[in-house]
């Protein structure tokens, strides 16, 4: 299985810390936010890695994990987005490199306090398709910002609702997912939407429809250290008095 870790985007709700830089190399911490992801997939056995950034800094990643070797990856390669087209788009730019493989995409600013390795065999038992990481999340008014499933009687998603008035569960969708070498057809196939961008619930709701998604649900903290000013502080608290990416 290969990996992808996406660190382009505008970083918008981080402005101004991020126009001066890109979001993934500000700190979480004592290491740049980027460098919990790469553990993260590299400590869930996946050490063929693609790196996509974007705008002005992306030279300071090659800097920060050169070929990777230092971090336990096996390879890793870099790829460019040239305008912030959206997740999709980010992980369309990786085709050639996952070439026919699966895939476990990952944000690169999202952090974990315990690893997803469980989610990465169950997804290669599976069989093809794709399998999201969920996160219980009790505020609802946290939930109205963020993608959510809604579920059947027989606990299976029905369909992933972005940015909700009135959530359907109590669960999150994270920003890592896996995939079968088809996910690159489904974003060929994908149109911008209102805000211009190839979304990465569209994606997904592909393989809902095609009733092949299937989920696991994280134990432990999860953030999204984008969010907003906020959560990146709660991240960086978090993560200094309880670390992450914890067996
Ligand atoms: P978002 O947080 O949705 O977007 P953003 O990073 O541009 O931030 P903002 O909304 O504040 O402007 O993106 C989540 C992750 O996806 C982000 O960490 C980086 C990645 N991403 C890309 O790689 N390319 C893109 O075009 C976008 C939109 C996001």
């Amino acid at each position: 299985m290969k990996g992808v870790v996406l660190a382009g985007g505008s970083g918008t709700r981080l402005h101004p810390l991020t126009r001066i830089t890109n979001k993934h190399l500000l700190p979480i911490y004592d290491r740049p936010m980027i460098s919990y992801a790469i553990e993260a997939l590299v400590q869930a056995g996946i050490t063929d890695i693609m790196l996509v950034s974007g705008g002005t800094h992306a030279g300071e990643f090659l800097r920060l994990l050169g070929n990777g070797h230092e971090h336990g990856i096996e390879r890793l390669l870099y790829a460019y987005q040239d305008k912030p087209g959206g997740i999709a788009e980010a992980l369309g730019l990786a085709e050639r490199f996952v070439a026919g493989d699966s895939v476990l995409v990952m944000l690169a600013d999202n952090i974990v306090e315990r690893g997803f390795g469980h989610m990465v065999r169950a997804f290669e038992q599976q069989g093809g398709g794709a399998r999201i990481l969920l996160s219980e999340e009790e505020d609802p008014s946290h939930l109205r910002h963020l993608g959510v499933p809604a579920f059947d009687g027989e606990g299976r998603i029905e369909r992933i609702v972005e940015k909700p008035d009135d959530p359907p569960s109590r669960y999150a969708v994270t920003g890592i997912y896996c995939y079968d070498p088809t996910v690159f057809e489904v974003i060929g196939t994908l149109e911008p939407s209102g805000r211009g961008e190839l979304e990465i619930t569209d994606v997904n709701n592909h393989y809902v429809r095609q009733g092949t998604m299937q989920y696991d649900v994280l134990e432990g903290f999860w953030g999204d250290a984008g969010e907003s000013i906020d959560a990146y502080y709660a991240v960086n608290d978090f993560v200094r008095t309880h670390g992450a990416n914890k067996g």
